[in-house]
C-alpha cells in the first residue's frame, strides 16, 4: 500500500469584504451579537454584480495548490470537488474545473457533504492514493453561499454566518517526509433536517402551472442552531480522540488543530476540552465567516502560508456539519 501526502495548498476568497455593521444596515443584528455568538467579524460576499461562481473561485484556488505542489498539471490523475453550492443542479463542479484547468479527460467526482465535504473527500484522495490507481489528485472545497441566503432579520441566525471561499489542495503519493496517516467518517441521517436546504430538488420544485404553491423558505438554508452547536462540541471531540487514539497520540502530540471554522465559540470549547494551547490551534473565523466546505483548505492553506504550521508538522482536521456528518483526518504535514 501506498501512501499519501498533501504536496500543495491553495486558496482564493473573493475580494468584497462584508462587515457586521454593514449587515446591521440589512437586518435587525449588531457587532456585538455577532462577535458575542460566533467570533465573526467579517466575511466574504461575492459582489452580485460580478458572481464568481463557486466552480471558478476552486479553479483559481487550484492553481495556486498546483504551483505549490509542484507538479504539473498535467500529472494530475483525478478531481474531487466538494461543495453545496455547485454552478448547476447537475453536471458537478468537478468537471467544469476539469474544463477550466484544460485537463485530459480525467475523472471527476462531486461531494456533497457541507462543511464535512473536504474530510471525505480527502478520505477518497487517501483511499485513492493508497491503492495505487492515482498518484495527484485535486481535492477542492469552494462555496458560493451569499446569493442564497435570507438577508432580512427573518433569517439573521444563518446569514450572519456563512461567507464564500474556495481552498484547494494536491493529495499526492507521499514519501516518509510526509503522510496523511487516517481519516475517520461518520453520519447520522435522522439529523438531516436539523440543518437543510430542501430545495431545490426533485420533489422541491417550482410548479410551473402554479408557482405561488412553493413557499421560498425551502430555497434557503435552515437551522436549529441549538441542536447543531450541542452535536457539534461533542462529535468534534469524538472524531478528534478516535484519529489520535489510532495512531497512538494525545492532544500534546497535535502541532495544530484545525477545525471546520463553524463558530468560534466551538472551536474554543474543543479547544478548552482537548486542553490545547492557544498556538496548536488555527481559527481564521473571525475574517471569513463560515464557509462550509471550503473552510478547512482555507484554513489550512493560510496556516501554511503564515508559517502557523511547517512540513513535519502533526496536523489534525475536523469537521462537523450537516447531515449530520462529520470527520477527522489525522497527518504528518
Ligand atoms: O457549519 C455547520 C455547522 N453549524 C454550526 O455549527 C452552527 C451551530 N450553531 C450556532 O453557532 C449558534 O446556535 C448560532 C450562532 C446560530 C446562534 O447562537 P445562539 O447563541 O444559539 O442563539 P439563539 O439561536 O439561541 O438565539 C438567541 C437570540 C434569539 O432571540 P430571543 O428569542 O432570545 O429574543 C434570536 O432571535 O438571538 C436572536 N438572534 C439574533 N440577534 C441578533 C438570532 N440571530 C441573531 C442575529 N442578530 N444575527
Amino acid at each position: 500500500m501506498y501512501k499519501s501526502r498533501i504536496s500543495g495548498l491553495g486558496h482564493f476568497l473573493p475580494p468584497n469584504v462584508v462587515s457586521n455593521n454593514d449587515l446591521s444596515k440589512l437586518m435587525d443584528t449588531s457587532d456585538k451579537w455577532i462577535q458575542e455568538r460566533t467570533g465573526i467579524q467579517n466575511r466574504r460576499w461575492v459582489d452580485p454584480e460580478n458572481i464568481i461562481s463557486s466552480s471558478q473561485m476552486g479553479f483559481r484556488a487550484a492553481l495556486t495548490a498546483i504551483e505549490s505542489s509542484g507538479i504539473d498539471k498535467s500529472d494530475i490523475d483525478h478531481i474531487l470537488f466538494a461543495t453545496i453550492s455547485p454552478d448547476h443542479y447537475f453536471p458537478g463542479n468537478g468537471v467544469l474545473v476539469q474544463d477550466l484547468l484544460g485537463l485530459d479527460t480525467i475523472g471527476a467526482t462531486d461531494i456533497r457533504n457541507a462543511c464535512s465535504g473536504f474530510i471525505y473527500a480527502l478520505s477518497v484522495a487517501n483511499a485513492y492514493i493508497q491503492t495505487g490507481q492515482y498518484e495527484n489528485i485535486l481535492v477542492i472545497g469552494s462555496e458560493l453561499q451569499s446569493p442564497v441566503l435570507d438577508k432580512s432579520t427573518n433569517g439573521r441566525d444563518l446569514s450572519v454566518i456563512f461567507g464564500d471561499g474556495a481552498g484547494a489542495a494536491i493529495v499526492s503519493r507521499g514519501n516518509n517526509e510526509s503522510e496523511i496517516f487516517s481519516t475517520h467518517l461518520h453520519s447520522e441521517g435522522r439529523n438531516a433536517l436539523e440543518l437543510s436546504m430542501k430545495g431545490p430538488s426533485a420533489i422541491h420544485w417550482i410548479d410551473k402551472q402554479d408557482p405561488t404553491k412553493v413557499s421560498p423558505e425551502i430555497f434557503a438554508p435552515q437551522m436549529n442552531g441549538t441542536v447543531v452547536f450541542k452535536n457539534a462540541v461533542v462529535r468534534f471531540e469524538q472524531v478528534i480522540l478516535e484519529a489520535l487514539n489510532k495512531n497512538g497520540m494525545t492532544p500534546e502530540d497535535i502541532n495544530c488543530l484545525i477545525p471546520h471554522q463553524a463558530n468560534l465559540r466551538i472551536s474554543q470549547f474543543i479547544q478548552k476540552k482537548l486542553r490545547l494551547r492557544d498556538d496548536q490551534i488555527f481559527n481564521n473565523i473571525q475574517n471569513y465567516g463560515n464557509t462550509t466546505g471550503a473552510s478547512i483548505p482555507i484554513a489550512l492553506s493560510e496556516a501554511f502560508q503564515n508559517n502557523k504550521i511547517r512540513r513535519g508538522d502533526i496536523v489534525c482536521l475536523a469537521a462537523f456539519g450537516a447531515g449530520f456528518t462529520w470527520g477527522s483526518a489525522l497527518l504528518k504535514f
